[in-house]
């Protein structure tokens, strides 16, 4: 297969989160592609810029929420990525809920919401990458079956420049493909 070099740029794909936080008292809402999980334990990363309103709103409060939207909510999603709370009040977008355990609002409207605690951050060109610690978990009643969550419900969005994408049919079984695959190998 013949390679091109390209740019040096993740293009990604991302799941698509949005960050919440509040400023001065305010929910603020910031699309992020830059999320992830960082071992088995409960810690999530997410990368803000600097400038960002929302930046703030974590350093003053020492929590955030990752809020996982479905792909109906896409529009309100990527608007939260073009428009800053600096010079637009997003806190009426969405019904903010929030956990006894920290000062961050998450978004009643998305199937999945995180709240984590910093436990550690880091200067990085231009953007604080932040550590929280998972300190709760909600997820929407309806996106659950037989007590676990389902993903075709929950529909997330993935981002690959320049696109949003839905999650797609299910391809495959986590821990058992590989080792069909793996037995298949020794026959
Ligand atoms: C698809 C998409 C992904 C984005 N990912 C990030 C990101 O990972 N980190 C970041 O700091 N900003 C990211 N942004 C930009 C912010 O969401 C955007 O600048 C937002 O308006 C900041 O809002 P705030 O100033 O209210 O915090 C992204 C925007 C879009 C549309």
């Amino acid at each position: 297969m013949k390679k091109i070099k390209m740019q040096n740029r993740p293009s990604g794909p991302f799941p698509t989160i949005l960050v919440g936080a509040d400023v001065n008292g305010r929910p603020d809402y910031t699309t992020v592609g830059a999320c992830g999980v960082v071992s088995m334990e409960p810690v999530l990363y997410i990368s803000l810029k600097d400038t960002h309103h929302s930046t703030g709103g974590v350093k003053e409060n020492g929590y955030f929420s990752v809020n996982i939207p479905s792909a109906d909510l896409v529009q309100k999603t990527d608007f939260c990525g073009v428009v800053s709370g600096k010079t637009v009040d997003k806190s009426g977008l969405f019904t903010p809920f929030y956990d006894e355990q920290g000062k961050a609002p998450m978004i009643s409207e998305c199937p999945i919401n995180i709240l984590c605690k910093v436990i550690q951050s880091m200067p990085m060109s231009g953007f604080e990458m932040f550590f929280g610690e998972i300190v709760a978990v909600y997820v929407s009643e309806d996106c659950l079956k037989d007590g676990q969550i389902d993903p075709e419900k929950v529909n997330p969005v993935m981002m690959m420049y320049p696109y949003y994408f839905e999650l797609g049919q299910k391809i495959g079984t986590i821990y058992q493909d590989g080792l069909n695959y793996k037995k298949s190998l020794n026959t």
